[in-house]
């Protein structure tokens, strides 16, 4: 399937932001690929957007493979031979859950463990399918980070999962340095504290709340925003 559209790329889009982002850039008419490292939930999801009359569709990928993201670009390139749009979303938050919440008795395998997907499954996807942007000098890069990154606001708590959202704006703004004559933007988002399994019942804003500003930031006019880390469309400190 050929397509004129616009081609997006969600990471974990089978719930939570990711799914709500794979809505809100197929209601802009974008062909949105829902990719999800567990097939019959990432399948489900992306039927539900289908029965919402929306073009979406499922394709694996887990961030922590090499082999799963190379398959990803391979299909990516067979199906529509270009790529415009990048949500890495998927991420996990383990400190509390691994008993390493504090600094002072964390568990080095909980946060490196934290890294492959926040950080290094970030790298790998990007690297994979940086080539499908670049080929059509156009591609707008979205890594949603977390204010809990923010090294002006760093507090203690949750060593694992503020390291490795520091470390991602740190790719954030240096992919956009080595783009930054090309027509592909990189840019970090804050979604703010939403209610979804990570943000628990308790956070204050919805899903799409959550998501404008990574479906802003993914369809960012030429000449817009890069190497920024925004919330609410706004710039916001590192
Ligand atoms: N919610 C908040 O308040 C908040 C605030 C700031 C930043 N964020 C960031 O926003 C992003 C989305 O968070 P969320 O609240 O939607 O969290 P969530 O509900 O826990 O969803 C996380 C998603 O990431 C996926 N994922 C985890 N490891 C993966 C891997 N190795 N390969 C592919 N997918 C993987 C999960 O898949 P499975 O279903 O298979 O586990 C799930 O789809 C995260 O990067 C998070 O750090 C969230």
């Amino acid at each position: 399937m050929n397509t004129t559209k616009k081609v997006a790329v969600v990471t974990g889009g089978n719930r939570g932001l990711g799914f709500e982002a794979s809505r809100q850039l197929a209601k802009q008419e974008y062909q949105v690929i829902l990719t999800s490292r567990n097939e019959m939930k990432g399948q489900a999801a992306a039927q539900k957007l289908q029965d919402e009359g929306l073009n979406v569709q499922f394709h694996h990928l887990d961030v922590t493979s090499d082999e799963s993201s190379r398959i990803l670009a391979q299909f990516i390139r067979q199906e529509f031979g270009k790529l415009d749009a990048l949500v890495n979303n998927a991420g996990i938050y383990i400190d509390v859950q691994s008993n390493s919440n504090s600094i002072v008795n964390s568990q080095i395998e909980t946060i490196e463990k934290t890294l492959e997907t926040n950080l290094y499954g970030v790298l790998r996807v990007t690297q994979a399918l940086i080539p499908l942007m670049k080929e059509q000098n156009y591609g707008r890069i979205v890594n949603v980070s977390s204010g809990m990154g923010q090294l002006t606001d760093m507090e203690g708590g949750s060593p694992g999962y503020r390291i490795s959202k520091t470390a991602l704006n740190a790719l954030t703004r240096i992919f956009a340095s080595e783009l930054q004559e090309t027509n592909i933007l990189v840019n970090s988002v804050c979604p703010g504290w939403v209610k979804t399994d990570m943000g628990g019942a308790e956070a204050p804003r919805t899903p799409e709340q959550g998501v404008d500003t990574i479906v802003w930031l993914a369809t960012l006019p030429p000449g817009g925003a890069t190497g920024g880390f925004f919330r609410d469309r706004q710039l916001i400190d590192w």
